[in-house]
């Protein structure tokens, strides 16, 4: 029976008038109340089942957008998931050629490295050879050289100078007086007073220097210091007169060497000085012939004793090499 049907009852059995004279079939109050109650119930349930319709296809309703997003979700993971591997692929193709090119990169810088060395090699043999060649025709002892090259060092290390221009500058600093080769025997070896006609000849030796050493740049502090290692701080020396910081650094560090190490050595035609004296002729010279801080430097270094530990060492090297024999 539907729920219609069952109103429409309770409405007949309501809407007949009860006749107070016709007697009441015995029950019928009884029957009358409990259709009340079962259409109530019907009533109830019913409402009961709405509500539950309605609540399930809210829940419904909910869980088909929860499944929609789930599934969109779903489909933007997948998508981000296979660009992921695709960044992944290419990041490892790019690595792997980035790889590559690095290994080709080391590889060439191998080779660099072998045909540089070879070239300073070359290098330091030409040195040998013309330093051996200027102590010859010069008769300065390679024992003066060790020593400048050495004292060069040291300054430049003093100064702050990074290790390869330290190395540079004393390996160029042998070369200082190369150009003796051209000047005439009778005025380098000569032990009187030198007419100006014949320093003319002297400073000739600068350019010279300069020129024998060519325009490669394994020799380019080679050829400043050659050509400048007779300029003086104050632009009175020789041959162009440069003044100042316009002489390179390399020369100014080897003038101070040079002459602390010819004041200081026994000469055909002098004495050799003191320590003592040739720091304070040098000295003496500092902001005149020779840059003051460059002297400050030198100055500090014979104080901390490295200017005698390195004419120590010098003469026993010389000692170990040739027993005492004068350095070649
Ligand atoms: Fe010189
Ligand atoms: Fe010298």
């Amino acid at each position: 029976m539907s729920d219609d049907d069952t109103k429409d009852m309770v409405e007949t059995v309501d809407v007949s008038p009860r006749d107070p004279d016709v007697p009441q079939a015995p029950g019928a109050d009884v029957f009358r109340q409990l259709l009340h109650q079962a259409v109530r119930v019907a009533d109830m349930a019913n409402s009961q089942a709405m509500r539950m319709a309605l609540d399930f296809a809210k829940v419904y309703e909910r869980e088909q957008g929860v499944r929609e997003e789930f599934e969109n979700q779903l489909k933007q993971m997948t998508l981000m998931e296979k660009q992921a591997t695709r960044y992944a692929e290419d990041l490892a193709g790019m690595l792997r050629s980035e790889r590559e090119r690095r290994q080709e990169l080391e590889r060439a810088l191998a080779q660099e490295r072998i045909a540089s060395e070879e070239l300073r090699r070359t290098g330091l043999q030409g040195i040998s050879h013309l330093v051996l060649a200027a102590t010859i025709k010069d008769r300065t002892t390679g024992t003066h050289l060790q020593r400048v090259r050495r004292y060069v060092e040291a300054i430049a290390e003093r100064l702050g100078l990074p290790a390869n221009l330290v190395e540079e500058y004393g390996y160029s600093s042998v070369m200082h007086d190369v150009g003796k080769i051209h000047t005439p025997d009778h005025i380098l070896q000569s032990e009187h007073h030198l007419s100006d006609a014949e320093f003319t000849v002297i400073k000739q030796h600068c350019i010279d220097g300069e020129k024998m050493l060519g325009t490669a740049r394994f020799f380019e502090t080679a050829r400043e210091i050659a050509r400048e290692h007779h300029e003086r701080w104050d632009g009175k020396g020789y041959p162009d007169g440069k003044k100042g910081a316009g002489i390179s650094l390399a020369a100014r560090i080897v003038s101070v060497a040079d002459v602390f190490d010819a004041l200081t050595s026994k000469r055909p035609y002098k004495e050799a000085w003191s320590a003592e004296a040739g720091l304070k002729a040098i000295e003496a010279g500092a902001g005149e012939r020779f840059d003051p801080e460059i002297v400050a430097g030198f100055v500090a270094l014979a104080n901390e004793g490295v200017l005698e530990r390195i004419s120590l060492e010098v003469a026993a090297s010389e000692d170990d090499d040739h027993s005492g024999a004068p350095a070649k």
